[in-house]
């Protein structure tokens, strides 16, 4: 059988330039999560005044809120192996306890799908987002350094 030179593998895109790529992929992968959350955050300030009565409840923004947590639905695939070090508060119980991680995880995506029916009304939409608010609430104490 002939072997494919390396070249034309990275000319046919299937060997990815790893090692130049490596340096930058943990502190990127950092970066995205954070964003992530920071957006997930401002949106549930937005839903905390609602719920507070400071802010109108407004079905749009319902929605936009809702929006951001299934925008983070696969959000625990951003913590690779390597990137517990760098500018993040992921907690070392993140990769010592990958399977508790996860359940949190699981368990603020079914409280986002069971409340996403509920919050085309006011009282639909503060029950279900009082849901989501304390499942991140709930990983925070554990998988986020203070
Ligand atoms: C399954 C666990 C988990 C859930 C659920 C979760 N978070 Fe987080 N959150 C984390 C972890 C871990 C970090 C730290 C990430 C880092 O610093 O790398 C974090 C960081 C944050 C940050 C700081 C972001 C920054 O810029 O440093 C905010 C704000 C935040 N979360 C808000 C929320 C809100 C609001 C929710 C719920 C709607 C939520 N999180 C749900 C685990 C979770």
């Amino acid at each position: 059988m002939r072997v494919l030179s390396l070249r034309a593998l990275l000319v046919a895109g299937l060997v990815v330039p790893f090692v130049a790529g490596a340096a930058f992929a943990q502190s990127d992968v950092i970066k995205q999560r954070k964003a992530l959350m920071s957006a997930m955050g401002d949106q549930t300030k937005a839903g905390a005044a609602i719920l507070k009565g400071e802010q109108p409840y407004d079905p749009a923004k319902a929605a936009a809120i809702f929006k951001a947590y299934t925008d983070a639905a696969s959000f625990s695939t951003l913590f690779p192996d390597g990137s517990d070090k760098g500018d993040t508060k992921a907690a070392p119980a993140i990769w010592s306890d990958r399977a508790g991680f996860d359940a949190q995880m699981a368990k603020f995506n079914s409280a986002v799908q069971a409340g996403l029916p509920q919050i085309g009304t006011e009282a639909g939409f503060k029950t279900a987002f009082t849901a989501v608010a304390a499942t991140c609430r709930t990983c925070h104490s554990t998988y986020q350094a203070r």
